[in-house]
């Protein structure tokens, strides 16, 4: 194993770190909880000024930053890049690192050795893993058995997506419903500290709630959980095309950034850049030395 992260970002002194007990006490009290997924220092910039609770460097990366059509192409090593990253522009906000597919499934041994990898190389608090069955369940109780909390993450999971038939709403049958009740309630006794709801119908979710006492996090599962996530680059717009349902756009980065580039190349196409204000002064005596020197 390599480098240890460069941990440290701003500190704000009016703001605690977030724990876990601060975490569960947040749902005791039926406060909101914030997440939302970074990954780079800019992105967690944005979320410790926000003061989010949670922040995920999620294996959304492969789509929103990376370019691929889907998570499962994402390394781990890319994960670490990131996630270190993220580390250095955070303060309060407890650090999740999402493990990319591939990197858990093997083996129990290979699943801690990746989880570890995340907390000492990069400076995550914790992981997330997909998955409620039996499989992604053993290997949290392992992760967990090793000291590091995990977060489950239960209806579409998308590394596992075409298994689930597609990029699709998920628990829309009595018996599909029951599952991902099944699976939640698996991850919950093996430990998990908390557990993302993503894309299920609000209805369900409603009907599961009450059976969960670790707090849960949706994301397209409607009002019912005890807080929200987004992807960064859904809510702020970085990106072509809407995304799906659940998405609430906050601004339209996409375009602005689209607009700001087009009118530097067309500032240097017609001489407008770089403008006087830009250019840097030499000493009229020491250019004139300079225009005898090259004679
Ligand atoms: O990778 C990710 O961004 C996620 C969230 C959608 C929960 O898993």
């Amino acid at each position: 194993m390599s480098s240890q992260p460069d941990i440290k970002a701003p500190s704000d002194p009016g703001r605690l770190p977030m724990t876990l007990p601060i975490l569960a006490e947040k749902k005791r009290l039926g406060e909101p909880i914030v997440m939302v997924t970074a990954y780079d220092y800019p992105s967690a910039r944005a979320a410790e000024s926000a003061g989010v609770d949670l922040v995920l460097v999620g294996d959304s990366a492969a789509t929103t930053v990376l370019g691929y059509s889907a998570t499962t192409p994402v390394l781990l090593e890319d994960m670490l890049v990131l996630a270190r990253a993220v580390r250095r522009g955070l303060k309060t906000p407890l650090l999740i690192g999402d493990l990319p597919f591939g990197s858990y499934e093997v083996s129990d041994e290979q699943a801690i050795t990746t989880a570890m990898r995340m907390i000492k190389e990069a400076g995550c608090d914790v992981v997330k893993l997909e998955g409620g069955g039996e499989a992604s369940v053993r290997r949290a109780r392992a992760i967990i058995g090793a000291g590091i909390p995990v977060m489950g993450h239960v209806g579409l999971t998308p590394q596992t997506s075409t298994a689930l038939g597609g990029w699709k709403a998920q628990g829309r049958t009595a018996a599909a419903a029951a599952k991902i009740a099944e699976e939640a309630l698996a991850l919950q006794d093996a430990g998990c500290f908390a557990i993302v709801f993503e894309a299920i119908p609000a209805a369900v979710t409603e009907e599961l709630m009450p059976r969960i006492e670790v707090p849960v996090i949706g994301i397209g599962a409607g009002p019912a959980t005890d807080g929200q996530v987004l992807v960064f680059h859904d809510l702020l717009g970085i990106r072509d095309g809407l995304g799906p349902r659940f998405v609430k756009r906050y601004a339209n980065l996409q375009q602005e950034m689209n607009e700001g580039v087009a009118a530097y190349a067309e500032d240097v196409r017609t001489g407008r850049y770089p403008g006087p204000e830009h250019t840097y002064k030499i000493d009229p005596s020491e250019l004139a030395e300079l225009h005898a020197l090259l004679r």
